[in-house]
């Protein structure tokens, strides 16, 4: 029977704006199963980036209840919900995000030394990672040198290092030319249905939501469920 690793129960978020309070998530219910890839659609503005904030716990929902993997957010202080999100959470983001500092193989193991259990056995699956992303022999660059496709590439490698239960991926091909965010895309996907892992993508590209197993659109302050057909060419 599938998993349920997401439930959202009543989520509400607003943001107080000159004064006034602004609802930008109304009474979300939904629930995600494991292992399911899911495209979140939305106009600009609509919610889908805080929506991603309060899955990871970056932000606390105004009210409502998240639960992950039966771990209920909603009862972690934010020293424990920053906790949980380096164990937990994967992240892809639009400008790749990588540290400029660190080389592409500091990088990659960044998520492990976070969480404080960085073993050999560890770095060999980092290694591996590169392997699959087709950087390893260029662990030792710095990621201004690469491209933003071999970045957003590091960036898959990262989000995966440490085994997350969730991967939330911010229009990881925004930034990125239309073959290059293809073959990123491929590499997510594959590498994320590989590793079994619940992967959500926020996009506005219809090509993306069509590989997906379920589309979501924010709309309204909601999520509305789309048929596959409905975003099918
Ligand atoms: N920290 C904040 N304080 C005040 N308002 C905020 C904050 N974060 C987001 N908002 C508001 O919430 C709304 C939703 O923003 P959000 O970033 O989630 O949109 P989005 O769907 O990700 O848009 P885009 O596609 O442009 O990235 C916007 O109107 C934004 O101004
Ligand atoms: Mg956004």
């Amino acid at each position: 029977m599938p998993k349920i690793l997401i439930n959202l129960d009543h989520v509400t978020k607003s943001f107080q704006e000159a004064g006034q309070e602004r609802l930008v998530l109304r009474d979300i219910n939904a629930q995600i199963q494991q292992g399911e890839v899911i495209a979140l659609l939305g106009r600009s503005g609509s919610g889908k980036s805080t929506l991603l904030n309060i899955l990871s716990g970056i932000d606390a929902p105004s009210s409502g209840n998240i639960t992950i993997n039966e771990i209920e957010l909603g009862k972690l202080n934010e020293h424990q919900r920053t906790l949980f999100r380096r164990q937990h959470i994967g992240f892809v983001f639009q400008f790749f995000n990588l540290i400029p500092t660190l080389s592409v193989e500091e990088n990659v193991l960044l998520p492990l030394e976070l969480a404080g259990r960085l073993t050999e056995a560890q770095r060999e699956r980092a290694y591996e990672l590169l392997r699959r992303v087709h950087l390893f022999d260029r662990r030792h660059v710095y990621p201004d040198k690469l491209s933003g496709g071999e970045q957003q590439r590091i960036a898959i490698a990262r989000a995966l290092t440490h085994d997350p239960l969730l991967i939330l991926a911010d229009e990881p091909t925004g930034n990125l030319d239309a073959t290059t965010g293809e073959e990123v895309l491929n590499l997510l996907d594959e590498m994320s249905r590989q590793a079994g892992k619940t992967l959500l993508m926020v996009t506005h590209s219809l090509e993306v939501a069509r590989r997906a197993d379920r589309v979501l659109s924010m709309i309204d302050g909601q999520l509305v469920e789309h048929s596959v057909a409905e975003v099918a060419p």
